[in-house]
C-alpha cells in the first residue's frame, strides 16, 4: 500500500519539520493538491511551493489538479518537479480532449492520473484504463480537506480495479478524501493501491497516524 500525504493540511509554520517527519516515515509518495478558486471553490499553491517540497524531499511527487484548464499548467508543474500528474474528466469538454492530454503528459517525460467526483458515473473511467498510469477515485467532493469519506467509492474501487485487472494493464487505484484509521480497511478491501491522505495525518502524531494506514 502506498501513502501519500497530502501537503494541503500541512502546518505551514512547520513547514520543513513536518515534511522531514514525514521522510522519516513509511509513506513514499507526496500529494500535491492545486486548486484554481474556479473548477472547485477553494485555491491553494503553485508550482513554487511544489519546488519547495522538492528541496525538502525525496518523495515521489504527486500533484493532484483540480483546475478548469489542465493543459495549462502541465509544463510548470512538470518544471517544478511532479513525477505524476493527475487531472480531472470533468474539466475537459471532450473524452478525446483527455486522451490528447494523457499524450502530452507522457511526452512531457511525466505519468499520468485521471480523477473523477464522486458523482460522476464509474462507467466513465473505462476508456481511459488502457491510457493511464492511475486512477484517482474522489471519496469526497474535491476542494477542501477535512471532509467525512463517502462509502459509495469502495464500490467504485472495486468496478475499477475489475477493468484494470481485464485490461492486463499495470493502472494504480489511487483513492482521496476523509482518510483515517477507520475508513482505511474499507478501501483496503476494496482493492486500492495509493492512499492519500491530509488531515488525518497532519493534525495527529505524523509517524503514528501513517504507520497507522500501512
Ligand atoms: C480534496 C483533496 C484531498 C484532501 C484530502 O479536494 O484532493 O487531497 O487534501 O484531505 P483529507 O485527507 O483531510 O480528507
Ligand atoms: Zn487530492
Amino acid at each position: 500500500m502506498v501513502i501519500a500525504p497530502s501537503v494541503l493540511s500541512i502546518d505551514f509554520n512547520k513547514f520543513k519539520e513536518q515534511l522531514e517527519l514525514v521522510n522519516q516515515s513509511k509513506a513514499t509518495w507526496i500529494h500535491f493538491d492545486v486548486m484554481d478558486g474556479h473548477f472547485v471553490p477553494n485555491l491553494t499553491f503553485g508550482p513554487d511551493i511544489l519546488k519547495a517540497v522538492k528541496r525538502s524531499s525525496d518523495l515521489f511527487l504527486d500533484v493532484h489538479l483540480m483546475v478548469k484548464d489542465p493543459r495549462r499548467f502541465i509544463k510548470m508543474f512538470v518544471e517544478a518537479g511532479a513525477h505524476q500528474i493527475t487531472f480531472h474528466l470533468e474539466a475537459m469538454e471532450h473524452e478525446n480532449d483527455a486522451i490528447k492530454l494523457i499524450k502530452y503528459i507522457h511526452e512531457m517525460g511525466c505519468k499520468v492520473g485521471i480523477s473523477i467526483k464522486p458523482n460522476t458515473p464509474i462507467e466513465s473511467i473505462d476508456l481511459f484504463v488502457e491510457h493511464v498510469d492511475l486512477i484517482l477515485i474522489m471519496s469526497v467532493e474535491p476542494g477542501f480537506g477535512g471532509q467525512s469519506f463517502m462509502m459509495d467509492a469502495t464500490k467504485r474501487i472495486a468496478y475499477t480495479k475489475k477493468k484494470i485487472i481485464e485490461s492486463n494493464r499495470d493502472v494504480l487505484i489511487q483513492v482521496d478524501g476523509g482518510i483515517n484509521d477507520k475508513t482505511i480497511k474499507y478501501v483496503k478491501e476494496a482493492g486500492v493501491d495509493v492512499v492519500v491522505a491530509g488531515s488525518y495525518i497532519f493534525n495527529n502524531d505524523i509517524l503514528k497516524a501513517i504507520e497507522s494506514l500501512c
